[in-house]
């Protein structure tokens, strides 16, 4: 079996992690895998060039500016979501990329002339952390283990097993990131107690409590809010930026102009940081939009203080949640063991004052906020591998999951911060005489009325034969597996019969489309490989060209006249391929005719000295 690695798909930044070994205390030793430029996170940002190439990671984000249109981020927030969603609505209103309504009613990104699902754009950052972790272990990777905000709701678990699969990617375990950062704080600790993860990152906020005790996580409660984090501070600046802007400059809104709004989007990032370790900075941004009198630039002071006035209200609904999460697990402050930051945004000052005044104590910091989800999933990548212990994870499901019953009713069978996996039956039968089938809708959420919570599934159970209305009974299986992801199987206990309902989603992908992905995306790597190879071997002839022609250069005096001339034969050859754009078989066939005269002018050459 191959290595299983563990990926952090996260919305502003991905991590991938491996399994080294373990140490000397018989502890899982796990290596943060470094891309290609060196660093230990990847931006998930994915952009389409005019010329039809995908960008993905730091390239993709550092041509934003140059192409707003077509680069898309923070996906993740897309994922199993439906077009008007009040999450869709939101985003719409600043992404610079266009949403689009997808004929199955979810929402969907334009690119160019064409339609993408949130899942496709996923695969292609996962496909980037599979080649990180390949380059790195010199092996292909086929399993992984993918986190998602313990907050995900059926449909966006869903979506991420998608995105996984499409990707080329076996996704054995669903894991939630609190879970995962737990995972990665307890391993060694040996004495039981109960802890809060805090996770505050680009575009989720979750907050669980967990017990730890002997390689056992159970998480006690958890909540959160999948539309609250980085993004939407970075938001409140823009839309700050851009109002004193409209007002300065006669009503000019440059959230108007896509790159205008990228430039924002940018800058009241990077202001944002900069305000974590200094109590003042300077936003400047030349040209960003044309007035009546010429150029408009937008140049301002921003203040730490400033910014934390500002978004007091989204760090107070965090508060909110974790809250109701001690609630949930009837834990007061006091006996918790530890406060775990995770999330790129714990590094705000005014984050952690919230949260230490909340919890009255200093959150521990002795993990890596952003790499930590992506450790424990690797954690639990050896552990599902055999390559170490197995560690007992009993995750909770984040939000019930029902029935509609008579007048709309949202009736719950599996009630939220049910330890997962488990199942739940109930028999439904028939309202009226002789009725052959009943209609089930399954939905998941809090509210008190199904049509207020997210439609999951409608199915009919078939077949039943004529009978006095409430005689036939039909037992309905609910399942959620330690994905957090339903399934539901029916039995008619009159016949025995067994009917495995195919619960077919009301939203996502249908499995044939997915496939069709899959194969799209090998073809894609067949040709991302090739143009690779391409470029490579160009740059080596390139480089073959210009050492020979020096050595012709410095060593003419040591050659035969007739062997000069085989070797700029060569030489005009491979020059003249290069040129005209020859394909890599020809290129590499010139290419090892001048190799071969080129060794040859060596031996002759060192023969002679
Ligand atoms: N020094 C800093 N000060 C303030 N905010 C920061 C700092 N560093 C990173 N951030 C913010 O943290 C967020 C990214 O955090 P992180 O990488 O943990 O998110 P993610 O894992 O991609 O998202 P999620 O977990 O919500 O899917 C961004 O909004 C980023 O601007
Ligand atoms: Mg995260």
């Amino acid at each position: 079996m191959g290595k299983v690695i563990g990926i952090d798909l996260g919305t502003t930044n991905s991590c991938v992690s491996v399994l080294e070994g373990t140490n000397a205390q018989g502890l899982p030793d796990v290596k943060v895998i470094a891309n290609g430029e060196g660093a230990r996170t990847t931006p998930s940002v994915v952009a389409f060039t005019a010329k039809g190439e995908r960008l993905v990671g730091q390239v993709a984000k550092r041509q934003a500016t140059t192409n707003p249109e077509n680069t898309v981020y923070a996906v993740k927030r897309l994922m199993g979501q439906k077009f008007d969603s009040q999450a869709v609505v939101q985003q719409q209103s600043t992404a610079p990329f266009k949403i689009v309504r997808h004929e199955n009613g979810d929402a969907w990104v334009a690119i160019q002339d064409k339609q993408l699902s949130p899942p496709e754009i996923s695969s292609f950052v996962l496909a980037a952390m599979k080649e990180v972790a390949e380059a790195y272990l010199g092996e292909p990777v086929t399993q992984a283990v993918v986190t998602v905000p313990a907050y995900f709701d059926d449909a966006q678990r869903q979506a991420t097993k998608d995105a996984g699969r499409i990707a080329g990617l076996d996704v054995q375990r669903i894991l939630n990131e609190p879970t995962a950062a737990a995972l990665a704080y307890g391993l060694d600790k040996t004495e039981h107690q109960t802890i809060a993860v805090y996770d505050l990152g680009g575009g989720t906020f979750d907050i669980s409590i967990l017990e730890i005790q002997k390689g056992v996580f159970s998480v006690r409660a958890t909540g959160g809010d999948t539309h609250l984090g980085g993004e939407d501070f970075d938001t409140l600046i823009i839309d700050r930026l851009a109002e004193e802007f409209m007002a300065a400059n006669g009503g000019v809104d440059p959230r108007k102009d896509r790159m205008a709004l990228q430039r924002l989007r940018e800058a009241a990032e990077k202001a944002k940081h900069e305000l974590s370790s200094s109590l003042e900075t300077e936003i400047n941004i030349p040209f960003i939009a044309s007035g009546p009198s010429g150029p408009l630039h937008l140049q301002r002071a921003l203040k730490r203080s400033e910014l934390e006035i500002l978004t007091a209200r989204l760090i107070e609904r965090t508060l909110v949640a974790c809250r109701a999460v001690l609630n949930d697990a009837k834990i007061t402050v006091d006996k918790l063991g530890a406060v775990v930051l995770v999330g790129g945004m714990t590094r705000m000052p005014a984050v952690q004052r919230a949260v230490r005044e909340l919890f009255g104590r200093d959150p521990n910091k002795g993990v890596n906020p952003d790499e930590v989800v992506s450790v424990g999933a690797a954690v639990q990548a050896a552990a599902l591998s055999g390559e170490i212990d197995e560690v007992l994870l009993l995750d909770v499901t984040p939000l019930s999951i029902g029935v509609e019953t008579g007048g709309g009713v949202f009736t719950r069978l599996i009630p939220r911060n049910t330890t997962v996996p488990t199942e739940r039956s109930e028999i439904f039968t028939t309202s009226v005489d002789n009725q052959p089938f009943v209609p089930v809708h399954v939905l998941q959420g809090e509210r008190e009325m199904a049509a207020d919570n997210r439609s999951l599934t409608h199915f009919e159970l078939t077949g039943i034969p004529p009978a006095p209305r409430g005689v036939p009974k039909i037992q309905v299986t609910f399942r959620i597996d330690a994905n957090g992801i339903l399934s539901v199987e029916a039995k008619d206990l009159g016949t025995g019969r067994v009917q495995a309902m195919s619960v077919t989603a009301t939203s996502g992908l249908a499995s044939t489309e997915v496939d069709r992905l899959v194969q799209e995306g090998q073809k894609h790597k067949e040709s991302d490989e090739l143009r690779r190879d391409l470029a490579e071997m160009r740059n080596q002839a390139e480089t073959l060209i210009y050492t020979t022609e020096q050595a012709i250069e410095g060593y003419a005096d040591l050659l035969g006249p007739d062997q000069l001339d085989a070797v700029r034969a060569e030489l005009a050859s491979l020059k003249k391929m290069l040129e005209s754009g020859a394909n890599l078989d020809s290129l590499r066939a010139a290419y090892s005719q001048l190799e071969g005269v080129t060794f040859q002018l060596a031996e002759s050459m060192y023969g002679a000295t």
